[in-house]
């Protein structure tokens, strides 16, 4: 006959173990210009990650809890402060505490990896980009009816003020504007890109050592892009002004000098380019689906669940860990089945 209590005992340190070795990774988001953190495309995209990964936390970036104002707040607002209090809002979610998997989208993805250069606390392991404008963009995103005069008119006002001081205070799209005719304005003036792309002659080394701990950057980009110009920024690739051709990263100062780590990245494996067919952010599900494989989904370092008693730590496990932990669990309940009768 084995003692009931030494068996629950035995089940804790197998549930500890268990916990400690399959928790699946978590995953934050940070979503594009115009959109929200609860948009429809976030929860479609969430809700596909946690159907593959049940039991996974994710977390979707906000700038501020009601909607409305978060979607305005990825037009209008300072990058340096939203980075700095995404870093915040980060560290102080419990569930991110051993690190995490980032998801940006088009803009998205270039706030995140600044995420990543400035802070990295909590850690990002893998960072998936999509459609983001690593490299900046060289012209506003074309309005979408040519004959459209109101949003002509203003994209013209943004690329003439897109460096004055109130422009790169509070208009996002200014903050990653890199007009290759007025470089030397750039390189004096953009509050962020010019910045975590190391652009300027003082280059901060923590950048580059961030970049280069990521187990994996995976930069996507839109075949039928229209939206960041040009649409090989999305793997920081620039127009040649002399011939209009595109420069891929390889041909890049800021490559070939290792600025912000990509290079070491590449020679690593751990740099990827990757196309997906059609528009700016046509992710289909067979596109999440694919990377969500591919990338998500990784075992982390949980700290292992003591001093709790066995029903709760079957069901906490249960909630968070799952189906590949729920097979594990029946092996173990079988087991102790199977002594509690002998
Ligand atoms: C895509 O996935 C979402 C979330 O599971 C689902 O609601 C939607 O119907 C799917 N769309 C298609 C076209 O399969
Ligand atoms: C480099 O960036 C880190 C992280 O944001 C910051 O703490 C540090 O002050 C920066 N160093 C310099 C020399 O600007
Ligand atoms: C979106 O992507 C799918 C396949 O990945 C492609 O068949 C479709 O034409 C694309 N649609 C748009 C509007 O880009």
């Amino acid at each position: 006959m084995v003692h009931l209590g030494a068996v629950l005992l035995a089940l804790g340190c197998l549930l500890a173990t268990a916990a400690a070795e399959s928790a699946v990774r978590p995953v934050v988001m940070w979503h594009g210009l115009g959109d929200d953190y609860k948009s429809g495309g976030m929860q479609r995209v969430e809700s596909l990650i946690k159907d593959m990964y049940p039991g996974i936390f994710v977390h979707s970036v906000y700038l501020d809890e009601d909607p409305e104002k978060d979607s305005k707040a990825s037009l209008f607002g300072s990058l340096n402060e939203q980075i700095q209090f995404v870093c915040d809002q980060l560290a102080s979610i419990p569930e991110l505490a051993n690190g995490f998997d980032g998801l940006g989208f088009s803009q998205g993805g270039l706030f995140l990896r600044g995420y990543v250069e400035r802070c990295n606390a909590p850690k990002v392991h893998n960072l998936l980009t999509f459609g983001s404008p690593q490299n900046g963009v060289e012209d506003m995103p074309p309005c979408e009816n040519p004959r459209d005069f109101v949003c002509r008119r203003r994209n013209a006002v943004l690329k003439t003020q897109a460096y004055a001081a109130y422009a790169q205070n509070s208009v996002t799209v200014a903050q990653y504007y890199r007009d290759l005719d007025r470089y030397d304005k750039y390189l004096e003036f953009s509050a962020y890109l010019a910045d975590v792309n190391n652009e300027r002659s003082t280059k901060n080394i923590t950048y580059a050592d961030n970049i280069k701990s990521l187990e994996n950057l995976v930069l996507y980009l839109f075949t039928e892009d229209q939206t960041v110009v040009p649409k090989e920024s999305a793997w920081f690739g620039q127009t040649d002004k002399s011939n209009g051709a595109q420069m891929s990263l390889e041909d890049r100062a800021l490559f070939q000098e290792d600025w912000i780590g990509l290079k070491s990245l590449y020679q690593d494996g751990k740099l990827k380019r990757e196309i997906l067919e059609g528009r700016h952010m046509n992710i289909t599900n067979a596109t999440v689906l694919d990377f969500a494989a591919k990338y998500l989904g990784s075992s982390g370092q949980f700290e292992p669940m003591v001093a709790m008693s066995a029903p709760d730590a079957v069901q906490e496990a249960m909630v968070r860990f799952g189906q590949s932990f729920h097979d594990r669990l029946q092996v173990v309940l079988s087991a102790m089945a199977g002594m509690a009768y002998m």
